[in-house]
């Protein structure tokens, strides 16, 4: 089954075409972080309209990448939520239309889904079972995974997700959008020893999170202390140590909880190298094994609602013609599929 993937639930045009027997056969992206950059993050009706503008291009060139014409699709796969809701109606409106007029299935696929499952798109996939992290922009979650549509919340942010956490404090230290890789490498520079933030919600049993707290401890130790190079790298160090640190105390507890020895980490905030260092030792220690996707495909992309999308046409998933979109989803409403 080959199915076309479009993603455009926030700043990133992505378009994918997936096959179940050869894999991916081609996927082109465009990021509006150029576009949003001087307003310092996402303008959500620049996005809507750029999403409109680079849609159809780019599903052009991505089929003629795969060397294909709409009449090899088999099916269409597009981002219903969570997202920003007039970026969503772009992809689901076209995803649908196209469907219709190429006479093929087309699926709504849910954004998160489609991250946890990013991994399985590379040669050291995972199996079933295993404990995702998911850390994006707009989410930072915990889940046991069963198989595909088998998920259980463990464990969620109760406010900011690690992502926006990483992007506010980046602005704050006047690194621009989105500051999350920028922040990161500034920490590189940074000293550990000279300021220490909270670990938040870590004393306490549970696998929630909470990351409003430390982007308000930066700005607190922003106003305590003199703004210069050296200062701003220290405070990008212990930012990110307690973000990480934070990150591998539940991912820890989460593994020892299910009894799991398999972790994946997805969402744009598994790009980040200090995680990615700081889980490997983790797996390490516990005799685990840890599944990232590709770095391009940890942030938005088409490829991962094409393979999500795939899995659940081969499922037998039929939708209305009729669409919707939803900026908030939570997984716990999908239908096992
Ligand atoms: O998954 P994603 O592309 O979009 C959402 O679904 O939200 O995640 C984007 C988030 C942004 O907050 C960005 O700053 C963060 O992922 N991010 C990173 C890194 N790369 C992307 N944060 C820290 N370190 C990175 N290397
Ligand atoms: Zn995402």
């Amino acid at each position: 089954m080959r199915v076309l993937g479009i993603e455009t639930s926030c700043d990133e045009t992505g378009i994918a075409v997936y096959d179940s027997e050869q894999g991916l056969l081609a996927h082109a992206l465009h990021s509006q972080v150029d576009l949003h950059n001087r307003y310092g993050g996402v303008v959500p009706e620049l996005a809507s309209r750029d999403h409109i503008r680079r849609v159809i291009p780019l599903i052009e060139r991505v089929l003629a990448d795969a060397g294909l014409t709409p009449t090899g699709l088999d099916g269409i796969a597009y981002t219903a939520g969570p997202g920003l809701i007039g970026a969503l109606l772009v992809g689901v409106a076209i995803g649908r239309s196209l469907a219709y007029g190429w006479r093929i299935p087309a699926v709504a696929v849910h954004h998160m889904e489609a991250h946890l499952l990013a991994p399985m798109l590379e040669d050291d996939a995972p199996d079933y079972p295993f404990v995702a992290l998911l850390v994006s922009g707009g989410h930072t979650q915990l889940m046991e995974v069963d198989g595909p549509g088998r998920y259980q919340l463990l464990g969620e942010s109760l406010d900011d997700a690690a992502g926006e956490a990483f992007d506010k404090t980046a602005k704050l230290l006047g690194l621009g959008y989105p500051g999350g890789p920028a922040l990161s490498s500034l920490a590189e520079k940074g000293d550990p020893g000279r300021f220490h933030f909270p670990r938040p919600m870590t004393e306490r049993p549970g696998l929630d999170f909470s990351f409003s707290g430390l982007k308000t401890f930066a700005l607190n130790t922003v106003k305590e202390n003199e703004l210069n190079d050296q200062t701003r790298a220290d405070i990008a160090r212990a930012f990110v140590d307690a973000v990480v640190d934070t990150l591998l105390i539940k991912c820890r507890r989460a593994l020892q909880e299910t009894g799991l020895r398999r972790l994946v980490a997805a969402g744009g905030v598994s790009a980040n190298s200090q995680l990615r260092e700081g889980l490997s030792t983790l797996a390490k220690e516990l005799g685990a094994d840890v599944y990232y996707p590709r770095p391009a495909f940890c942030t938005d992309n088409g490829a991962m609602i094409a393979y999500a999308g795939c899995l659940k046409l081969q499922a037998g998933a039929a939708e209305q013609l009729g669409f919707y979109a939803l900026p908030r989803w939570p997984m716990s409403e999908l239908v096992a599929g």
